[in-house]
Protein backbone atom coordinates (compact mmCIF):
# COMPACT_ATOMS: atom_id res chain seq x y z
CA UNK A 1 0.00 0.00 0.00
CA UNK A 2 1.17 3.53 -0.95
CA UNK A 3 2.03 5.59 1.98
CA UNK A 4 -0.66 8.20 2.58
CA UNK A 5 0.61 11.72 2.14
CA UNK A 6 -0.12 12.76 6.00
CA UNK A 7 -0.41 16.67 5.36
CA UNK A 8 -3.94 16.73 5.63
CA UNK A 9 -4.92 20.21 6.14
CA UNK A 10 -3.98 23.88 5.08
CA UNK A 11 -1.36 22.87 2.50
CA UNK A 12 -0.26 26.33 2.60
CA UNK A 13 0.52 26.02 6.46
CA UNK A 14 3.83 25.25 8.32
CA UNK A 15 3.61 22.29 7.37
CA UNK A 16 3.43 21.94 3.94
CA UNK A 17 6.50 24.60 3.91
CA UNK A 18 8.45 22.08 6.08
CA UNK A 19 7.70 18.98 3.38
CA UNK A 20 9.30 21.60 0.73
CA UNK A 21 12.30 21.66 2.77
CA UNK A 22 12.64 18.26 3.52
CA UNK A 23 12.45 17.57 -0.24
CA UNK A 24 15.37 20.09 -0.94
CA UNK A 25 17.61 18.49 2.22
CA UNK A 26 20.41 16.89 0.37
CA UNK A 27 18.49 16.54 -2.90
CA UNK A 28 19.80 18.32 -5.92
CA UNK A 29 17.76 21.11 -6.87
CA UNK A 30 19.36 22.08 -10.02
CA UNK A 31 19.15 25.73 -10.64
CA UNK A 32 21.67 27.42 -11.99
CA UNK A 33 22.25 30.84 -10.19
CA UNK A 34 23.86 33.82 -11.01
CA UNK A 35 26.60 32.73 -8.01
CA UNK A 36 27.07 35.62 -5.12
CA UNK A 37 30.21 37.22 -6.11
CA UNK A 38 33.63 35.70 -5.66
CA UNK A 39 35.62 36.86 -3.23
CA UNK A 40 38.77 37.36 -5.09
CA UNK A 41 41.96 37.66 -2.61
CA UNK A 42 45.19 38.74 -5.14
CA UNK A 43 43.86 37.42 -8.41
CA UNK A 44 43.33 33.79 -6.68
CA UNK A 45 40.17 32.33 -8.16
CA UNK A 46 39.42 29.93 -5.05
CA UNK A 47 36.61 29.26 -3.41
CA UNK A 48 37.79 31.06 0.17
CA UNK A 49 35.98 29.49 2.73
CA UNK A 50 35.90 31.10 6.45
CA UNK A 51 35.61 28.48 9.32
CA UNK A 52 33.87 30.42 12.50
CA UNK A 53 33.89 28.14 15.60
CA UNK A 54 37.38 26.53 15.38
CA UNK A 55 36.94 23.34 17.41
CA UNK A 56 36.52 19.52 17.14
CA UNK A 57 33.52 19.65 14.30
CA UNK A 58 34.67 22.77 12.92
CA UNK A 59 38.34 21.70 11.95
CA UNK A 60 36.57 18.55 11.07
CA UNK A 61 34.34 20.31 8.43
CA UNK A 62 37.03 22.32 7.46
CA UNK A 63 39.41 19.81 6.65
CA UNK A 64 36.52 17.97 4.29
CA UNK A 65 36.17 21.00 3.03
CA UNK A 66 40.17 21.09 2.00
CA UNK A 67 39.40 17.66 1.04
CA UNK A 68 36.42 18.10 -1.86
CA UNK A 69 37.93 17.97 -5.67
CA UNK A 70 37.16 21.96 -5.84
CA UNK A 71 39.77 24.32 -5.97
CA UNK A 72 39.53 25.49 -1.82
CA UNK A 73 41.41 27.52 0.11
CA UNK A 74 41.01 28.44 3.98
CA UNK A 75 41.61 32.03 4.26
CA UNK A 76 39.90 32.96 7.53
CA UNK A 77 39.50 31.75 11.28
CA UNK A 78 36.89 33.01 13.72
CA UNK A 79 36.49 31.84 17.56
CA UNK A 80 36.04 33.30 20.21
CA UNK A 81 39.35 32.12 22.46
CA UNK A 82 42.65 32.21 20.37
CA UNK A 83 43.62 28.94 21.55
CA UNK A 84 41.24 27.28 19.61
CA UNK A 85 42.44 29.01 16.50
CA UNK A 86 46.23 27.97 16.99
CA UNK A 87 45.20 24.26 17.53
CA UNK A 88 42.40 23.51 15.11
CA UNK A 89 45.48 25.45 12.74
CA UNK A 90 47.84 23.05 13.66
CA UNK A 91 45.86 20.47 13.25
CA UNK A 92 44.96 21.23 9.67
CA UNK A 93 48.81 21.65 8.82
CA UNK A 94 49.83 18.37 10.55
CA UNK A 95 49.05 16.49 7.90
CA UNK A 96 46.82 13.93 10.00
CA UNK A 97 43.72 16.09 8.60
CA UNK A 98 41.68 15.42 5.75
CA UNK A 99 41.21 11.67 3.68
CA UNK A 100 44.65 11.81 2.91
CA UNK A 101 44.06 11.86 -0.88
CA UNK A 102 44.39 15.76 -0.73
CA UNK A 103 47.48 17.55 0.39
CA UNK A 104 45.06 20.15 2.35
CA UNK A 105 48.11 21.71 4.48
CA UNK A 106 48.70 23.30 0.42
CA UNK A 107 45.52 24.65 0.60
CA UNK A 108 45.33 26.67 3.86
CA UNK A 109 46.59 30.47 3.60
CA UNK A 110 45.55 32.03 6.72
CA UNK A 111 47.32 35.66 7.34
CA UNK A 112 47.80 36.46 11.00
CA UNK A 113 45.81 39.49 10.54
CA UNK A 114 42.44 37.04 8.85
CA UNK A 115 42.28 35.15 12.49
CA UNK A 116 39.64 36.90 14.62
CA UNK A 117 39.48 36.15 18.02
CA UNK A 118 35.70 37.55 20.31
CA UNK A 119 32.34 37.83 19.96
CA UNK A 120 32.38 39.52 16.89
CA UNK A 121 34.99 37.99 15.21
CA UNK A 122 32.60 35.88 12.78
CA UNK A 123 31.81 39.16 10.73
CA UNK A 124 35.16 39.97 10.15
CA UNK A 125 35.67 36.19 9.12
CA UNK A 126 32.47 35.68 7.07
CA UNK A 127 33.68 38.98 4.93
CA UNK A 128 36.56 37.52 3.75
CA UNK A 129 34.75 33.79 2.30
CA UNK A 130 32.83 32.55 -0.06
CA UNK A 131 31.93 29.75 1.86
CA UNK A 132 31.30 30.07 5.81
CA UNK A 133 31.18 26.65 7.65
CA UNK A 134 29.46 27.98 11.06
CA UNK A 135 30.15 25.22 13.44
CA UNK A 136 30.06 27.54 17.17
CA UNK A 137 27.59 25.98 19.64
CA UNK A 138 24.85 26.14 18.67
CA UNK A 139 23.44 29.05 20.94
CA UNK A 140 24.94 31.55 17.90
CA UNK A 141 24.09 30.21 14.86
CA UNK A 142 20.88 32.39 14.26
CA UNK A 143 23.15 35.27 14.63
CA UNK A 144 25.94 33.62 12.65
CA UNK A 145 23.64 32.30 9.75
CA UNK A 146 21.73 35.66 9.48
CA UNK A 147 25.24 37.38 9.04
CA UNK A 148 26.32 34.98 6.71
CA UNK A 149 23.21 34.99 4.46
CA UNK A 150 23.01 38.96 5.02
CA UNK A 151 26.93 39.07 3.66
CA UNK A 152 25.73 36.28 0.66
CA UNK A 153 27.55 33.69 1.27
CA UNK A 154 27.06 29.98 0.91
CA UNK A 155 27.19 28.01 3.85
CA UNK A 156 27.39 25.14 5.39
CA UNK A 157 25.93 25.19 9.20
CA UNK A 158 26.19 22.20 12.21
CA UNK A 159 23.59 21.14 13.84
CA UNK A 160 21.56 22.20 15.96
CA UNK A 161 20.97 25.68 14.38
CA UNK A 162 19.39 27.21 17.90
CA UNK A 163 18.76 26.96 20.88
CA UNK A 164 15.42 28.46 21.84
CA UNK A 165 12.20 29.51 19.83
CA UNK A 166 12.71 33.01 18.86
CA UNK A 167 16.42 31.52 17.68
CA UNK A 168 14.54 28.95 15.59
CA UNK A 169 12.21 31.99 13.90
CA UNK A 170 15.28 34.08 13.10
CA UNK A 171 17.00 30.66 10.99
CA UNK A 172 13.66 30.09 9.62
CA UNK A 173 13.49 34.07 8.33
CA UNK A 174 17.00 34.17 7.07
CA UNK A 175 16.57 30.73 5.31
CA UNK A 176 13.52 31.98 3.07
CA UNK A 177 16.10 35.31 2.36
CA UNK A 178 18.79 32.71 1.51
CA UNK A 179 16.81 30.74 -0.80
CA UNK A 180 15.74 34.12 -2.60
CA UNK A 181 19.50 35.07 -3.05
CA UNK A 182 20.25 31.51 -4.26
CA UNK A 183 22.66 30.77 -1.75
CA UNK A 184 23.80 27.51 -0.83
CA UNK A 185 22.99 25.70 2.62
CA UNK A 186 23.77 22.68 4.02
CA UNK A 187 23.07 21.97 7.36
CA UNK A 188 24.78 18.86 9.33
CA UNK A 189 22.32 16.57 9.59
CA UNK A 190 24.21 14.06 7.75
CA UNK A 191 22.26 11.53 7.89
CA UNK A 192 20.72 13.23 4.61
CA UNK A 193 23.80 12.48 2.97
CA UNK A 194 23.95 8.91 4.62
CA UNK A 195 23.72 6.52 1.07
CA UNK A 196 21.87 3.47 4.43
CA UNK A 197 19.39 6.26 4.58
CA UNK A 198 19.08 7.74 1.69
CA UNK A 199 17.47 4.43 -0.07
CA UNK A 200 15.59 3.55 3.41
CA UNK A 201 14.00 6.43 3.76
CA UNK A 202 13.18 6.26 -0.04
CA UNK A 203 11.75 3.46 0.10
CA UNK A 204 10.03 3.84 2.63
CA UNK A 205 8.05 7.34 1.51
CA UNK A 206 7.54 4.74 -1.74
CA UNK A 207 5.43 3.14 0.10
CA UNK A 208 7.17 -0.09 1.14
CA UNK A 209 6.32 -0.72 4.52
CA UNK A 210 2.90 1.11 4.34
CA UNK A 211 2.18 4.11 6.76
CA UNK A 212 4.02 4.38 9.34
CA UNK A 213 1.94 4.13 12.48
CA UNK A 214 4.86 4.65 14.72
CA UNK A 215 8.34 4.60 15.72
CA UNK A 216 11.30 4.67 18.37
CA UNK A 217 14.47 7.00 18.14
CA UNK A 218 17.16 6.99 20.88
CA UNK A 219 20.25 8.51 22.07
CA UNK A 220 20.88 7.11 24.68
CA UNK A 221 25.02 7.01 25.91
CA UNK A 222 27.07 7.45 28.45
CA UNK A 223 27.93 11.43 28.12
CA UNK A 224 30.15 13.56 26.82
CA UNK A 225 33.32 15.67 28.03
CA UNK A 226 33.12 18.14 31.01
CA UNK A 227 35.22 21.40 31.52
CA UNK A 228 35.56 21.77 35.09
CA UNK A 229 35.88 25.13 36.43
CA UNK A 230 38.69 24.61 38.51
CA UNK A 231 40.88 22.85 35.96
CA UNK A 232 40.48 26.02 33.49
CA UNK A 233 41.12 28.36 36.09
CA UNK A 234 44.52 26.72 37.11
CA UNK A 235 45.01 26.52 33.10
CA UNK A 236 43.93 30.07 32.90
CA UNK A 237 46.07 31.24 35.85
CA UNK A 238 43.49 33.42 36.79
CA UNK A 239 39.53 33.64 37.84
CA UNK A 240 37.49 33.23 34.78
CA UNK A 241 33.76 35.74 34.75
CA UNK A 242 30.68 33.85 34.43
CA UNK A 243 30.54 34.15 30.73
CA UNK A 244 33.96 32.97 29.67
CA UNK A 245 33.17 29.72 32.09
CA UNK A 246 29.85 29.45 30.62
CA UNK A 247 31.53 29.42 27.12
CA UNK A 248 34.14 27.29 28.00
CA UNK A 249 32.27 24.49 29.24
CA UNK A 250 28.98 25.46 27.10
CA UNK A 251 27.41 21.78 26.92
CA UNK A 252 26.00 22.27 30.08
CA UNK A 253 23.98 25.49 29.47
CA UNK A 254 21.07 25.46 27.26
CA UNK A 255 21.55 29.47 25.93
CA UNK A 256 24.78 27.81 24.41
CA UNK A 257 23.60 24.25 23.64
CA UNK A 258 19.95 23.37 24.22
CA UNK A 259 20.46 20.24 26.65
CA UNK A 260 21.75 16.89 24.69
CA UNK A 261 18.00 16.25 23.85
CA UNK A 262 18.47 19.06 21.55
CA UNK A 263 22.50 18.60 20.76
CA UNK A 264 22.60 15.14 19.70
CA UNK A 265 19.26 13.79 19.41
CA UNK A 266 18.24 15.99 16.95
CA UNK A 267 19.45 13.78 14.09
CA UNK A 268 17.14 11.17 15.34
CA UNK A 269 14.01 13.36 15.82
CA UNK A 270 15.34 14.84 12.35
CA UNK A 271 15.06 11.19 11.19
CA UNK A 272 11.60 10.48 12.54
CA UNK A 273 10.28 14.13 10.82
CA UNK A 274 12.20 13.00 7.24
CA UNK A 275 10.52 9.46 7.48
CA UNK A 276 6.80 11.04 8.62
CA UNK A 277 7.47 14.34 6.32
CA UNK A 278 6.08 16.25 8.58
CA UNK A 279 6.87 17.44 12.15
CA UNK A 280 4.82 16.22 15.44
CA UNK A 281 2.12 18.52 16.58
CA UNK A 282 2.07 17.56 20.26
CA UNK A 283 4.73 16.25 22.55
CA UNK A 284 4.56 15.06 26.72
CA UNK A 285 7.07 13.87 28.19
CA UNK A 286 9.32 12.87 31.31
CA UNK A 287 12.69 13.44 32.40
CA UNK A 288 15.46 14.99 34.83
CA UNK A 289 18.96 14.41 35.80
CA UNK A 290 19.74 11.68 38.20
CA UNK A 291 23.63 10.83 38.07
CA UNK A 292 24.98 14.11 36.31
CA UNK A 293 24.40 16.51 39.44
CA UNK A 294 27.26 19.01 40.73
CA UNK A 295 28.82 22.51 40.29
CA UNK A 296 30.12 21.10 36.52
CA UNK A 297 27.36 19.99 34.95
CA UNK A 298 25.53 23.48 34.53
CA UNK A 299 21.57 23.38 34.14
CA UNK A 300 20.89 19.91 31.85
CA UNK A 301 18.77 16.92 32.19
CA UNK A 302 20.88 13.55 31.93
CA UNK A 303 17.92 11.47 30.64
CA UNK A 304 14.95 12.21 28.44
CA UNK A 305 11.40 10.48 27.30
CA UNK A 306 9.54 12.30 24.98
CA UNK A 307 5.92 10.80 22.98
CA UNK A 308 5.48 12.80 19.75
CA UNK A 309 2.03 12.89 17.85
CA UNK A 310 2.04 13.71 14.49
CA UNK A 311 -0.83 15.29 12.74
CA UNK A 312 -2.11 11.55 11.39
CA UNK A 313 -2.42 10.67 15.11
CA UNK A 314 0.68 8.35 14.56
CA UNK A 315 3.41 8.40 17.70
CA UNK A 316 7.32 8.22 17.59
CA UNK A 317 8.54 7.42 21.05
CA UNK A 318 12.30 9.49 21.87
CA UNK A 319 14.82 8.51 24.66
CA UNK A 320 18.06 10.25 25.04
CA UNK A 321 20.09 9.54 27.83
CA UNK A 322 23.78 10.48 28.89
CA UNK A 323 24.36 7.97 31.78
CA UNK A 324 27.60 6.10 32.36
CA UNK A 325 27.11 2.86 32.94
CA UNK A 326 23.86 2.47 30.26
CA UNK A 327 22.98 1.18 27.48
CA UNK A 328 24.55 2.65 24.65
CA UNK A 329 21.75 2.83 21.27
CA UNK A 330 21.60 5.67 18.83
CA UNK A 331 19.40 4.11 16.05
CA UNK A 332 15.67 4.72 14.70
CA UNK A 333 12.99 2.62 14.00
CA UNK A 334 9.24 2.48 12.89
CA UNK A 335 6.27 0.48 12.31
CA UNK A 336 4.02 0.35 9.60
CA UNK A 337 0.94 -0.86 8.68
CA UNK A 338 2.22 -3.42 6.09
CA UNK A 339 5.58 -4.16 7.33
CA UNK A 340 8.42 -2.33 9.70
CA UNK A 341 11.66 -0.44 9.43
CA UNK A 342 13.23 -2.44 12.06
CA UNK A 343 16.68 -0.23 11.94
CA UNK A 344 18.04 2.15 9.48
CA UNK A 345 18.93 0.72 5.96
CA UNK A 346 16.27 -2.62 6.97
CA UNK A 347 12.92 -2.87 5.63
CA UNK A 348 10.94 -5.95 6.96
CA UNK A 349 7.47 -7.40 4.90
CA UNK A 350 4.41 -7.95 7.76
CA UNK A 351 5.68 -11.23 7.60
CA UNK A 352 8.62 -10.58 8.40
CA UNK A 353 10.76 -10.99 5.40
CA UNK A 354 13.16 -9.05 4.41
CA UNK A 355 12.75 -6.26 1.75
CA UNK A 356 15.86 -4.28 2.35
CA UNK A 357 18.40 -4.53 3.77
CA UNK A 358 21.29 -2.18 3.05
CA UNK A 359 25.55 -3.12 3.72
CA UNK A 360 26.83 0.16 4.52
CA UNK A 361 30.45 -0.90 4.48
CA UNK A 362 32.36 0.97 1.48
CA UNK A 363 29.67 3.71 1.58
CA UNK A 364 31.26 7.39 1.47
CA UNK A 365 31.65 9.02 4.66
CA UNK A 366 28.64 11.39 5.43
CA UNK A 367 30.67 13.90 6.95
CA UNK A 368 32.66 14.37 3.37
CA UNK A 369 29.83 13.79 1.14
CA UNK A 370 28.10 16.79 2.46
CA UNK A 371 31.36 19.00 1.51
CA UNK A 372 31.77 17.41 -2.21
CA UNK A 373 28.09 18.03 -2.96
CA UNK A 374 28.16 21.96 -1.41
CA UNK A 375 31.47 22.73 -3.09
CA UNK A 376 30.53 21.01 -6.55
CA UNK A 377 27.41 23.39 -6.42
CA UNK A 378 29.49 26.37 -5.24
CA UNK A 379 31.92 25.73 -8.26
CA UNK A 380 29.70 25.09 -10.87
CA UNK A 381 27.43 28.33 -9.69
CA UNK A 382 23.74 26.43 -9.01
CA UNK A 383 21.84 26.61 -6.35
CA UNK A 384 21.40 23.32 -5.25
CA UNK A 385 21.21 23.01 -1.60
CA UNK A 386 18.34 24.76 0.47
CA UNK A 387 18.58 22.70 3.85
CA UNK A 388 18.09 25.84 6.72
CA UNK A 389 14.63 25.08 7.07
CA UNK A 390 14.34 21.36 7.62
CA UNK A 391 17.66 21.57 9.94
CA UNK A 392 15.26 24.82 11.89
CA UNK A 393 12.13 22.34 11.99
CA UNK A 394 14.40 19.76 13.26
CA UNK A 395 15.64 21.96 16.12
CA UNK A 396 12.40 22.85 16.79
CA UNK A 397 10.91 19.24 17.46
CA UNK A 398 13.94 19.25 19.78
CA UNK A 399 13.50 21.83 21.65
CA UNK A 400 9.37 21.12 22.13
CA UNK A 401 10.89 17.87 22.97
CA UNK A 402 12.55 19.94 25.97
CA UNK A 403 9.85 21.82 26.69
CA UNK A 404 7.86 18.98 27.21
CA UNK A 405 10.06 17.22 29.53
CA UNK A 406 11.18 20.17 31.50
CA UNK A 407 7.30 21.31 32.09
CA UNK A 408 6.09 17.88 32.34
CA UNK A 409 2.92 19.28 30.35
CA UNK A 410 1.74 18.90 27.07
CA UNK A 411 2.66 21.22 24.69
CA UNK A 412 1.65 21.83 21.15
CA UNK A 413 3.55 22.71 17.85
CA UNK A 414 2.78 26.24 17.60
CA UNK A 415 2.85 27.21 21.15
CA UNK A 416 6.27 26.02 21.62
CA UNK A 417 7.57 27.71 17.97
CA UNK A 418 5.77 31.10 19.04
CA UNK A 419 7.44 30.91 22.41
CA UNK A 420 8.52 34.18 23.87
CA UNK A 421 11.02 32.24 26.05
CA UNK A 422 14.40 34.01 24.83
CA UNK A 423 17.66 32.41 26.59
CA UNK A 424 20.31 34.27 25.59
CA UNK A 425 22.06 36.83 27.53
CA UNK A 426 20.97 40.59 27.56
CA UNK A 427 24.84 41.24 25.69
CA UNK A 428 27.58 39.77 24.46
CA UNK A 429 30.70 40.83 26.39
CA UNK A 430 33.29 38.80 28.78
CA UNK A 431 31.41 40.45 31.73
CA UNK A 432 28.02 40.33 30.84
CA UNK A 433 25.96 38.03 33.58
CA UNK A 434 24.44 34.97 31.51
CA UNK A 435 20.99 34.23 32.67
CA UNK A 436 21.34 31.24 34.88
CA UNK A 437 23.63 31.40 37.22
CA UNK A 438 24.96 29.34 40.20
CA UNK A 439 23.62 29.39 43.82
CA UNK A 440 25.58 29.80 46.95
CA UNK A 441 26.26 25.72 46.86
CA UNK A 442 27.70 26.30 43.54
CA UNK A 443 24.66 24.45 41.62
CA UNK A 444 22.82 25.90 39.07
CA UNK A 445 19.09 25.71 38.90
CA UNK A 446 17.84 22.47 37.21
CA UNK A 447 13.64 22.38 35.66
CA UNK A 448 11.77 21.16 37.85
CA UNK A 449 8.88 19.17 36.04
CA UNK A 450 5.51 20.60 37.37
CA UNK A 451 6.84 23.84 38.23
CA UNK A 452 9.32 24.84 35.39
CA UNK A 453 7.51 27.32 32.74
CA UNK A 454 9.38 26.00 29.76
CA UNK A 455 8.07 28.00 26.68
N1 LIG B 1 26.89 16.60 12.77
C1 LIG B 1 27.57 16.01 13.73
O1 LIG B 1 27.66 14.79 13.78
C2 LIG B 1 28.26 16.84 14.78
C3 LIG B 1 29.28 16.28 15.55
C4 LIG B 1 29.88 17.08 16.52
C5 LIG B 1 29.46 18.38 16.73
N2 LIG B 1 28.45 18.88 15.98
C6 LIG B 1 27.97 20.26 16.19
O2 LIG B 1 29.02 21.17 15.90
C7 LIG B 1 28.93 22.32 16.76
C8 LIG B 1 30.27 22.51 17.48
O3 LIG B 1 30.54 21.37 18.26
P1 LIG B 1 32.04 20.98 18.66
O4 LIG B 1 31.97 19.59 19.14
O5 LIG B 1 32.95 21.32 17.54
O6 LIG B 1 32.31 21.96 19.88
P2 LIG B 1 33.72 22.61 20.32
O7 LIG B 1 33.55 23.14 21.69
O8 LIG B 1 34.81 21.64 20.06
O9 LIG B 1 33.88 23.82 19.28
C9 LIG B 1 33.10 24.99 19.32
C10 LIG B 1 34.02 26.16 19.06
O10 LIG B 1 33.24 27.35 18.88
C11 LIG B 1 33.91 28.40 19.58
N3 LIG B 1 32.97 29.46 19.86
C12 LIG B 1 32.06 29.54 20.86
N4 LIG B 1 31.35 30.66 20.77
C13 LIG B 1 31.81 31.33 19.68
C14 LIG B 1 31.47 32.55 19.06
N5 LIG B 1 30.47 33.33 19.53
N6 LIG B 1 32.15 32.94 17.96
C15 LIG B 1 33.15 32.18 17.48
N7 LIG B 1 33.53 31.00 18.04
C16 LIG B 1 32.85 30.58 19.12
C17 LIG B 1 34.49 27.72 20.80
O11 LIG B 1 35.48 28.48 21.44
C18 LIG B 1 34.98 26.42 20.22
O12 LIG B 1 36.29 26.53 19.74
C19 LIG B 1 27.75 22.05 17.69
O13 LIG B 1 26.60 22.65 17.19
C20 LIG B 1 27.59 20.54 17.64
O14 LIG B 1 26.27 20.12 17.88
C21 LIG B 1 27.86 18.15 14.99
Amino acid sequence: MAQRNNSKSNPEGRRSFVKNAALFTGSALFIPSALAARVHLDGDDSIKVALVGCGGRGTGAAAQALSTAQNVKLVAMADAFRDRIDSSLKYLLSGDAGSGEVDISSRIDVQEEHKFTGFDAYKKAIALADVVILTTPPGFRPIHFEEAVRQGKHIFMEKPVATDAPGVRRVLAAAEEAKRKKLNVVVGLQRHYEAKYMKWVEMIHAGAIGDILSGRVYWNSEGVWVKKRADLERDAGRQLTEMEYQMRNWYYFNWLCGDHICEQHIHNLDVANWVKNGHPVKAQGMGGRQVRIGPDYGEIFDHHFVEFKYEDGSRIYSQCRHQPGTVVAVTEGFQGSNGSAPRPGHLLSRGGSEIYKHNGSGDPNPYQVEHDMLFEAVAKGDFRFADAENGAIATMTAIMGRMATYSGKEVDWNTALNSELNLQPEAYTWDTLPKVLPGEDGLYPCAIPGVTQAW
